[in-house]
Protein backbone atom coordinates (compact mmCIF):
# COMPACT_ATOMS: atom_id res chain seq x y z
CA UNK A 1 0.00 0.00 0.00
CA UNK A 2 1.26 3.75 -1.09
CA UNK A 3 2.23 5.53 1.96
CA UNK A 4 -0.40 8.28 1.51
CA UNK A 5 -2.88 5.80 2.72
CA UNK A 6 -1.79 4.67 6.01
CA UNK A 7 -4.90 4.41 8.43
CA UNK A 8 -6.25 0.82 8.34
CA UNK A 9 -9.41 -0.85 9.34
CA UNK A 10 -10.73 0.27 12.34
CA UNK A 11 -9.32 3.76 11.52
CA UNK A 12 -10.06 3.81 7.71
CA UNK A 13 -13.70 3.11 7.23
CA UNK A 14 -14.43 3.92 3.41
CA UNK A 15 -18.05 3.68 3.88
CA UNK A 16 -17.80 6.80 5.91
CA UNK A 17 -17.90 8.46 2.30
CA UNK A 18 -21.00 6.96 1.13
CA UNK A 19 -23.21 7.60 3.96
CA UNK A 20 -25.60 9.88 2.26
CA UNK A 21 -26.17 11.55 -1.23
CA UNK A 22 -24.35 14.93 -0.38
CA UNK A 23 -21.19 13.39 0.06
CA UNK A 24 -21.37 10.84 -2.30
CA UNK A 25 -21.42 13.51 -4.77
CA UNK A 26 -18.86 15.25 -3.33
CA UNK A 27 -16.32 12.38 -3.64
CA UNK A 28 -17.79 11.16 -6.73
CA UNK A 29 -14.70 11.18 -9.48
CA UNK A 30 -16.53 11.03 -12.27
CA UNK A 31 -19.45 12.74 -13.95
CA UNK A 32 -21.93 12.41 -16.35
CA UNK A 33 -23.48 15.21 -17.77
CA UNK A 34 -25.72 16.00 -21.25
CA UNK A 35 -22.63 17.64 -22.41
CA UNK A 36 -20.65 14.41 -22.92
CA UNK A 37 -23.14 12.91 -25.10
CA UNK A 38 -23.58 12.73 -29.24
CA UNK A 39 -26.73 11.50 -30.21
CA UNK A 40 -27.13 9.46 -33.50
CA UNK A 41 -30.01 10.51 -35.72
CA UNK A 42 -31.27 8.19 -38.68
CA UNK A 43 -32.68 9.65 -41.08
CA UNK A 44 -35.31 8.50 -44.24
CA UNK A 45 -36.61 10.66 -47.17
CA UNK A 46 -39.92 12.30 -46.94
CA UNK A 47 -41.72 14.77 -44.39
CA UNK A 48 -43.31 14.75 -41.20
CA UNK A 49 -43.25 10.99 -40.70
CA UNK A 50 -40.82 8.95 -38.56
CA UNK A 51 -40.31 4.62 -38.63
CA UNK A 52 -40.02 2.57 -35.88
CA UNK A 53 -36.99 -0.17 -36.00
CA UNK A 54 -38.08 -3.05 -34.94
CA UNK A 55 -34.79 -3.89 -33.15
CA UNK A 56 -34.36 -0.62 -31.41
CA UNK A 57 -37.62 0.13 -29.58
CA UNK A 58 -37.67 3.91 -28.80
CA UNK A 59 -35.59 5.04 -32.14
CA UNK A 60 -36.83 5.90 -35.01
CA UNK A 61 -35.88 7.31 -38.41
CA UNK A 62 -36.42 10.53 -39.25
CA UNK A 63 -37.06 12.60 -42.51
CA UNK A 64 -35.42 15.73 -42.77
CA UNK A 65 -37.65 17.84 -40.73
CA UNK A 66 -37.34 15.58 -38.18
CA UNK A 67 -34.52 15.17 -37.97
CA UNK A 68 -33.94 19.54 -37.66
CA UNK A 69 -36.61 19.26 -35.15
CA UNK A 70 -34.28 16.74 -32.91
CA UNK A 71 -31.42 19.06 -33.29
CA UNK A 72 -32.65 22.01 -31.81
CA UNK A 73 -34.43 19.24 -29.09
CA UNK A 74 -30.58 18.71 -28.52
CA UNK A 75 -29.48 21.75 -28.53
CA UNK A 76 -31.87 22.55 -25.35
CA UNK A 77 -31.11 19.37 -23.53
CA UNK A 78 -27.75 20.49 -23.71
CA UNK A 79 -26.24 17.83 -26.15
CA UNK A 80 -23.23 19.29 -28.21
CA UNK A 81 -23.70 17.55 -31.66
CA UNK A 82 -25.54 14.73 -33.49
CA UNK A 83 -24.42 12.03 -35.45
CA UNK A 84 -26.45 11.26 -39.08
CA UNK A 85 -26.94 8.32 -40.80
CA UNK A 86 -28.95 7.70 -43.87
CA UNK A 87 -31.29 4.90 -44.88
CA UNK A 88 -31.34 5.49 -48.20
CA UNK A 89 -33.83 3.62 -50.29
CA UNK A 90 -32.61 0.65 -52.24
CA UNK A 91 -32.83 1.34 -55.62
CA UNK A 92 -30.05 3.93 -55.27
CA UNK A 93 -27.29 1.26 -53.66
CA UNK A 94 -25.48 -0.47 -55.90
CA UNK A 95 -22.38 -2.30 -55.93
CA UNK A 96 -19.77 0.59 -55.61
CA UNK A 97 -22.31 2.92 -53.25
CA UNK A 98 -21.74 5.73 -55.73
CA UNK A 99 -25.19 7.55 -54.36
CA UNK A 100 -22.37 8.43 -51.27
CA UNK A 101 -20.99 10.91 -53.51
CA UNK A 102 -23.54 12.52 -54.52
CA UNK A 103 -23.85 16.43 -53.52
CA UNK A 104 -27.07 15.97 -53.27
CA UNK A 105 -27.82 12.38 -51.54
CA UNK A 106 -30.00 12.29 -47.90
CA UNK A 107 -27.48 12.99 -45.34
CA UNK A 108 -26.32 15.92 -47.50
CA UNK A 109 -29.16 17.34 -47.86
CA UNK A 110 -30.01 16.59 -43.76
CA UNK A 111 -26.90 18.36 -43.02
CA UNK A 112 -27.81 21.35 -44.88
CA UNK A 113 -31.12 21.53 -43.40
CA UNK A 114 -29.81 21.29 -39.40
CA UNK A 115 -26.53 23.78 -40.27
CA UNK A 116 -29.23 26.48 -41.35
CA UNK A 117 -31.68 25.69 -38.92
CA UNK A 118 -30.15 25.24 -35.93
CA UNK A 119 -26.15 26.41 -36.37
CA UNK A 120 -24.98 25.56 -33.23
CA UNK A 121 -25.16 22.21 -32.57
CA UNK A 122 -22.24 20.11 -34.03
CA UNK A 123 -22.62 17.61 -37.09
CA UNK A 124 -20.74 14.51 -37.33
CA UNK A 125 -21.08 12.31 -40.88
CA UNK A 126 -19.96 8.98 -41.26
CA UNK A 127 -17.73 7.93 -43.84
CA UNK A 128 -18.18 4.73 -45.02
CA UNK A 129 -20.29 3.18 -48.01
CA UNK A 130 -22.38 0.84 -46.27
CA UNK A 131 -25.81 2.75 -46.16
CA UNK A 132 -24.76 2.93 -50.36
CA UNK A 133 -23.60 -0.55 -51.07
CA UNK A 134 -26.11 -3.58 -52.32
CA UNK A 135 -23.80 -5.97 -50.19
CA UNK A 136 -23.34 -3.70 -47.15
CA UNK A 137 -19.74 -3.41 -46.96
CA UNK A 138 -17.89 -0.23 -45.85
CA UNK A 139 -15.26 -0.53 -48.97
CA UNK A 140 -15.77 -1.24 -52.88
CA UNK A 141 -15.44 -5.54 -52.79
CA UNK A 142 -13.03 -6.25 -55.90
CA UNK A 143 -12.61 -10.27 -56.30
CA UNK A 144 -14.74 -11.27 -53.38
CA UNK A 145 -12.24 -8.60 -51.12
CA UNK A 146 -12.40 -5.40 -49.70
CA UNK A 147 -10.04 -3.25 -51.66
CA UNK A 148 -8.17 -1.02 -49.76
CA UNK A 149 -6.92 1.58 -51.53
CA UNK A 150 -9.59 1.84 -54.02
CA UNK A 151 -12.07 2.33 -51.17
CA UNK A 152 -9.41 5.25 -49.61
CA UNK A 153 -10.27 6.85 -52.71
CA UNK A 154 -13.90 7.03 -52.96
CA UNK A 155 -13.85 7.52 -49.27
CA UNK A 156 -11.73 11.13 -49.62
CA UNK A 157 -14.25 11.88 -52.38
CA UNK A 158 -17.36 11.36 -49.54
CA UNK A 159 -15.71 13.19 -47.24
CA UNK A 160 -15.22 16.61 -49.23
CA UNK A 161 -18.77 15.48 -50.38
CA UNK A 162 -20.07 15.99 -47.13
CA UNK A 163 -17.37 18.91 -45.61
CA UNK A 164 -19.10 20.87 -48.60
CA UNK A 165 -22.44 20.00 -47.50
CA UNK A 166 -21.21 21.80 -43.79
CA UNK A 167 -20.85 18.88 -41.93
CA UNK A 168 -18.70 19.74 -38.99
CA UNK A 169 -16.91 16.53 -38.39
CA UNK A 170 -16.14 13.40 -40.77
CA UNK A 171 -15.99 10.32 -38.77
CA UNK A 172 -14.33 7.59 -41.00
CA UNK A 173 -15.95 4.12 -39.64
CA UNK A 174 -14.95 1.98 -42.58
CA UNK A 175 -10.91 0.95 -40.93
CA UNK A 176 -9.19 1.01 -44.08
CA UNK A 177 -5.67 1.24 -43.39
CA UNK A 178 -4.42 4.77 -44.49
CA UNK A 179 -7.55 6.30 -44.80
CA UNK A 180 -7.07 9.45 -42.13
CA UNK A 181 -4.44 11.01 -43.58
CA UNK A 182 -5.77 10.75 -46.87
CA UNK A 183 -8.98 12.43 -45.83
CA UNK A 184 -7.02 14.77 -44.18
CA UNK A 185 -4.99 15.70 -47.54
CA UNK A 186 -8.31 15.84 -49.43
CA UNK A 187 -10.12 17.99 -46.66
CA UNK A 188 -7.27 20.41 -46.62
CA UNK A 189 -6.85 20.31 -50.44
CA UNK A 190 -11.10 21.51 -51.02
CA UNK A 191 -10.30 24.07 -48.95
CA UNK A 192 -12.14 22.40 -45.51
CA UNK A 193 -9.27 22.56 -43.06
CA UNK A 194 -11.27 23.24 -40.15
CA UNK A 195 -12.88 20.21 -40.38
CA UNK A 196 -12.42 17.72 -37.76
CA UNK A 197 -11.93 14.33 -38.56
CA UNK A 198 -13.30 11.69 -35.81
CA UNK A 199 -11.45 8.58 -36.44
CA UNK A 200 -13.36 5.31 -35.54
CA UNK A 201 -9.64 4.09 -34.53
CA UNK A 202 -10.53 0.89 -32.60
CA UNK A 203 -13.58 -0.40 -34.31
CA UNK A 204 -14.14 -4.11 -33.97
CA UNK A 205 -16.17 -7.24 -35.90
CA UNK A 206 -18.65 -7.23 -33.65
CA UNK A 207 -22.36 -8.58 -33.11
CA UNK A 208 -23.23 -5.88 -30.94
CA UNK A 209 -23.81 -4.21 -34.40
CA UNK A 210 -26.91 -5.97 -35.64
CA UNK A 211 -29.41 -3.73 -34.73
CA UNK A 212 -27.54 -0.97 -36.18
CA UNK A 213 -27.96 -2.76 -39.84
CA UNK A 214 -31.09 -3.32 -39.43
CA UNK A 215 -31.65 0.28 -38.77
CA UNK A 216 -29.99 1.09 -42.29
CA UNK A 217 -31.30 -1.37 -43.78
CA UNK A 218 -27.99 -3.71 -44.38
CA UNK A 219 -28.62 -5.95 -42.24
CA UNK A 220 -30.22 -8.90 -44.40
CA UNK A 221 -28.04 -7.42 -47.23
CA UNK A 222 -24.57 -8.00 -45.59
CA UNK A 223 -22.11 -10.81 -47.65
CA UNK A 224 -20.24 -12.28 -45.33
CA UNK A 225 -18.72 -10.04 -42.38
CA UNK A 226 -16.42 -7.38 -41.70
CA UNK A 227 -13.48 -9.29 -40.41
CA UNK A 228 -11.21 -8.29 -42.70
CA UNK A 229 -11.14 -5.15 -41.97
CA UNK A 230 -12.54 -4.70 -38.64
CA UNK A 231 -10.86 -5.35 -35.39
CA UNK A 232 -10.50 -9.31 -34.00
CA UNK A 233 -11.89 -8.70 -30.50
CA UNK A 234 -8.91 -10.54 -29.09
CA UNK A 235 -6.64 -7.61 -29.14
CA UNK A 236 -5.94 -4.79 -27.58
CA UNK A 237 -2.28 -3.94 -28.20
CA UNK A 238 -3.15 -3.52 -31.97
CA UNK A 239 -5.95 -1.00 -30.69
CA UNK A 240 -2.91 1.04 -29.74
CA UNK A 241 -1.32 0.66 -32.97
CA UNK A 242 -4.60 1.45 -34.70
CA UNK A 243 -4.97 4.93 -32.70
CA UNK A 244 -1.40 5.75 -32.71
CA UNK A 245 -1.51 5.71 -36.71
CA UNK A 246 -4.49 7.79 -37.10
CA UNK A 247 -3.35 9.57 -34.49
CA UNK A 248 0.11 10.63 -36.85
CA UNK A 249 -2.33 10.88 -39.89
CA UNK A 250 -3.95 13.89 -38.32
CA UNK A 251 -7.23 12.26 -36.41
CA UNK A 252 -8.59 15.29 -33.85
CA UNK A 253 -10.55 12.56 -31.98
CA UNK A 254 -10.59 8.94 -32.01
CA UNK A 255 -13.08 6.25 -31.15
CA UNK A 256 -13.71 2.85 -29.30
CA UNK A 257 -16.28 1.14 -30.47
CA UNK A 258 -18.90 -0.63 -29.48
CA UNK A 259 -18.56 0.65 -25.78
CA UNK A 260 -19.37 -1.77 -22.90
CA UNK A 261 -17.60 -4.83 -23.79
CA UNK A 262 -14.27 -2.97 -24.58
CA UNK A 263 -13.93 -0.46 -21.47
CA UNK A 264 -10.29 -2.11 -21.08
CA UNK A 265 -9.36 -0.24 -24.96
CA UNK A 266 -10.79 3.08 -23.61
CA UNK A 267 -8.71 3.12 -20.59
CA UNK A 268 -5.64 2.19 -22.62
CA UNK A 269 -6.19 4.74 -25.33
CA UNK A 270 -6.92 7.38 -23.02
CA UNK A 271 -3.82 6.79 -20.95
CA UNK A 272 -1.41 5.98 -24.02
CA UNK A 273 -2.14 8.89 -26.34
CA UNK A 274 -4.10 11.52 -24.06
CA UNK A 275 -6.31 12.06 -27.12
CA UNK A 276 -10.05 13.45 -27.22
CA UNK A 277 -11.42 9.92 -26.64
CA UNK A 278 -14.84 8.97 -27.64
CA UNK A 279 -16.62 5.82 -27.01
CA UNK A 280 -19.75 4.39 -29.05
CA UNK A 281 -22.40 2.74 -27.21
CA UNK A 282 -23.88 0.99 -30.20
CA UNK A 283 -27.27 -0.71 -31.07
CA UNK A 284 -26.59 -3.60 -29.53
CA UNK A 285 -25.80 -2.31 -26.29
CA UNK A 286 -28.76 -0.09 -26.55
CA UNK A 287 -31.48 -2.68 -27.39
CA UNK A 288 -29.97 -5.34 -25.17
CA UNK A 289 -30.95 -2.45 -22.33
CA UNK A 290 -34.30 -2.40 -23.65
CA UNK A 291 -35.16 -5.52 -24.23
CA UNK A 292 -34.03 -6.80 -20.63
CA UNK A 293 -35.82 -3.67 -19.17
CA UNK A 294 -38.89 -4.66 -21.29
CA UNK A 295 -38.71 -8.20 -19.40
CA UNK A 296 -38.31 -6.70 -16.62
CA UNK A 297 -34.98 -7.90 -15.62
CA UNK A 298 -33.62 -4.47 -15.62
CA UNK A 299 -34.28 -0.97 -14.25
CA UNK A 300 -34.14 0.84 -17.84
CA UNK A 301 -32.68 4.15 -16.28
CA UNK A 302 -30.39 2.73 -14.11
CA UNK A 303 -28.98 0.53 -16.23
CA UNK A 304 -28.61 3.23 -18.39
CA UNK A 305 -27.12 5.66 -16.38
CA UNK A 306 -24.86 3.15 -15.13
CA UNK A 307 -23.41 2.29 -18.73
CA UNK A 308 -23.04 6.10 -19.81
CA UNK A 309 -21.12 6.50 -16.18
CA UNK A 310 -18.88 3.85 -16.80
CA UNK A 311 -17.72 5.29 -20.02
CA UNK A 312 -16.67 8.20 -18.28
CA UNK A 313 -15.09 6.21 -15.92
CA UNK A 314 -13.06 4.15 -18.37
CA UNK A 315 -11.60 7.66 -19.49
CA UNK A 316 -14.37 8.70 -21.98
CA UNK A 317 -14.60 12.17 -23.09
CA UNK A 318 -17.51 11.98 -24.90
CA UNK A 319 -20.61 9.04 -25.87
CA UNK A 320 -22.11 8.51 -28.66
CA UNK A 321 -25.51 6.80 -27.23
CA UNK A 322 -28.89 6.08 -28.58
CA UNK A 323 -30.23 7.14 -24.69
CA UNK A 324 -28.65 10.34 -25.42
CA UNK A 325 -31.97 12.21 -25.52
CA UNK A 326 -33.05 9.88 -22.83
CA UNK A 327 -30.38 10.83 -20.62
CA UNK A 328 -30.28 14.14 -20.67
CA UNK A 329 -33.74 14.62 -19.76
CA UNK A 330 -33.11 12.68 -16.67
CA UNK A 331 -29.93 14.32 -16.01
CA UNK A 332 -30.83 17.70 -16.66
CA UNK A 333 -34.18 17.56 -14.04
CA UNK A 334 -30.83 15.98 -11.34
C1 LIG B 1 -20.65 1.24 -40.50
C2 LIG B 1 -21.15 1.58 -39.17
C3 LIG B 1 -21.68 0.64 -38.29
C4 LIG B 1 -22.05 1.31 -37.14
C5 LIG B 1 -21.75 2.66 -37.32
N1 LIG B 1 -21.16 2.81 -38.60
C6 LIG B 1 -21.97 -0.79 -38.45
C7 LIG B 1 -21.00 -1.70 -39.02
O1 LIG B 1 -19.79 -1.49 -38.96
O2 LIG B 1 -21.46 -2.68 -39.58
C8 LIG B 1 -22.65 0.60 -35.97
C9 LIG B 1 -23.33 1.41 -34.98
C10 LIG B 1 -24.19 0.66 -34.05
O3 LIG B 1 -24.23 -0.58 -34.01
O4 LIG B 1 -24.86 1.35 -33.29
N2 LIG B 1 -19.94 2.16 -41.17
Amino acid sequence: MPSQFPASFPRARLRRNRRAPWVRSLVAESRLGPQDLIAPLFVIEGTGAAEDIAQMPGVQRLTIDGAVRAAREAVALGIPAIALFPRIADQLKDDDGKEALNPGNLVCRTVAAIKQAVPGIGVICDVALDPYTTHGHDGLLRNGEIANDATVDTLIQQAVVQARAGCDVVAPSDMMDGRIGAVRDALDGAGFAHVQILSYAAKYASAFYGPFRDAVGTGTRLVGDKKTYQMDSANSDEALREVALDIAEGADMVMVKPGMPYLDIVRRVKDTFGMPTFVYQVSGEYSMIVAAAERGFLDREKAMLEALLAFKRAGADAIVSYFAFEAARLLQRR
